[in-house]
C-alpha cells in the first residue's frame, strides 16, 4: 500500500511520505495546516486512492468520544417498554437493540479495510482527544451494557485533522504521525489550479495569482486568503469573463482586485488593503 497521490489532488513529496509513513507506522496522521489547505480532502484522495472505503467522523464543539464507539438510546427503549404488543416485549429484553454503533465501531467491524477520517478534532473539549487515546492505541473497546469487546478486524487508516484551535495532549501527539500542509509555493499552486481549471489562459492565471500572492503577503492581515478561496476566485473571474488586463495595475503596482470579496473576509482587511493602494498611488 503506497499513496502516489491522484489526479484531482496535488500531494507535495513530503505529503506523500507523511502519508506512507503512517501507513507503515499503522499510526494516526495527523494533519494541520491553515483553512482550505486540503486536509479533508486528503483523506477523501488517499482512501479513493488505495481503494478503500471512508469513514468521516466530523467533530462539533459537541461531540464527546463516546458517540464515535456506540450510544445507547435509553429513550427509545423506555418508549418501546410502554407499548403493550409482544413484539415490542421482546425488543425491549435485549439490550443490544438499544446500543447504536458510532463511527469508530463501524470501521473496526467493516468486512475491509478501512480509511477513517476524524475531522476537525480540535473543535471538541480538551478531553476528547485523551477519551480515545486507548482505542487509537489498541483498537478495541468494551460495551459495557452488553458486557462485549469490539476489536477491530483491520487496523484501519485513520486521519485526523486539526486547525489549531487548541493544543492537543502530549500522550495523543505520541501515538501520532505528524504533517503540516504549508502554505503552497506558486508551483505547486499552479498545479492545484491546473487541477481544478485545465486550460486556464496562462496571462490571466498569472495576473490573478500576483493579486492573490498581494494580498496574502500583506502584514497585518487577520485571515489571509487561501488555496479555496483562490479557486473560488478564480471562478469567478472566469464566469465574469474578466480580463488579465483588469487585474494590472498600470504601474504594477498593488491595486484593488475585483470581486475582492472572494479573498478578504473581514472589513479591517479590506480597510488594511485599501490603505495600501491609496499610499502606492500617492507616492507614485
Ligand atoms: N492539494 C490540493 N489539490 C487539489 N485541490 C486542493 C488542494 N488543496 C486544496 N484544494 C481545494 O481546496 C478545497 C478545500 O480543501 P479542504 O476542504 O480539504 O480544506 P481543509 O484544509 O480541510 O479546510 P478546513 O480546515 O477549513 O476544513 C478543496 O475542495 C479543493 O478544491
Ligand atoms: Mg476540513
Amino acid at each position: 500500500m503506497k499513496f502516489t497521490g491522484s489526479s484531482q489532488y496535488v500531494a507535495t513529496q513530503d505529503l506523500m511520505l507523511a502519508v506512507n509513513a503512517a501507513i507503515t507506522l499503522q499510526r494516526p496522521l495527523l494533519v494541520k495546516g491553515e483553512p482550505g489547505t486540503g486536509k479533508t480532502m486528503l483523506a477523501e484522495e488517499v482512501a479513493a486512492a488505495l481503494g478503500m472505503p471512508l469513514m468521516q467522523w466530523h467533530i462539533k464543539s459537541t461531540t464527546k468520544a463516546q458517540q464515535g464507539l456506540y450510544e445507547y438510546d435509553a429513550v427509545s427503549r423506555l418508549r418501546d417498554s410502554q407499548l403493550n404488543d409482544a413484539e415490542s416485549a421482546a425488543k425491549v429484553r435485549d439490550i443490544r437493540n438499544y446500543i447504536v454503533q458510532g463511527t469508530l465501531w463501524q470501521a473496526f467491524t467493516a468486512d475491509q479495510p478501512v480509511a477513517l477520517l476524524i475531522d476537525e478534532i480540535d473543535k471538541a473539549d480538551i478531553e476528547f482527544p485523551n477519551d480515545l487515546l486507548r482505542e487509537i492505541d489498541r483498537m478495541e473497546f468494551y460495551v459495557y451494557e452488553t458486557r462485549e469487546l469490539v476489536r477491530a478486524k483491520h487496523r484501519p487508516l485513520v486521519f485526523i485533522t486539526s486547525n489549531n484551535e487548541k493544543e492537543l495532549p502530549d500522550a495523543f501527539l505520541r501515538r501520532c504521525f505528524f504533517h503540516y500542509i504549508k502554505f503552497p509555493e506558486a508551483d505547486t499552486m499552479r498545479q492545484i489550479v491546473e487541477v481544478h481549471f485545465p486550460g486556464l489562459k496562462k496571462e490571466l492565471l498569472a495576473a490573478a495569482m500576483k493579486n492573490f500572492y498581494d494580498v496574502r503577503n500583506l502584514p497585518g492581515l487577520k485571515k489571509k486568503p487561501s488555496t479555496s478561496e483562490l479557486l473560488d476566485w478564480l471562478k469567478l473571474l472566469v464566469a465574469e469573463d474578466i480580463s488579465a488586463e483588469a487585474l494590472h495595475s498600470a504601474d504594477q503596482k498593488v491595486a484593488i482586485p475585483p470581486l475582492v470579496g472572494a479573498l478578504l473576509k473581514n472589513e479591517q482587511d479590506l480597510t488594511l488593503f485599501e490603505k495600501l493602494v491609496f499610499m502606492q498611488s500617492r507616492n507614485r
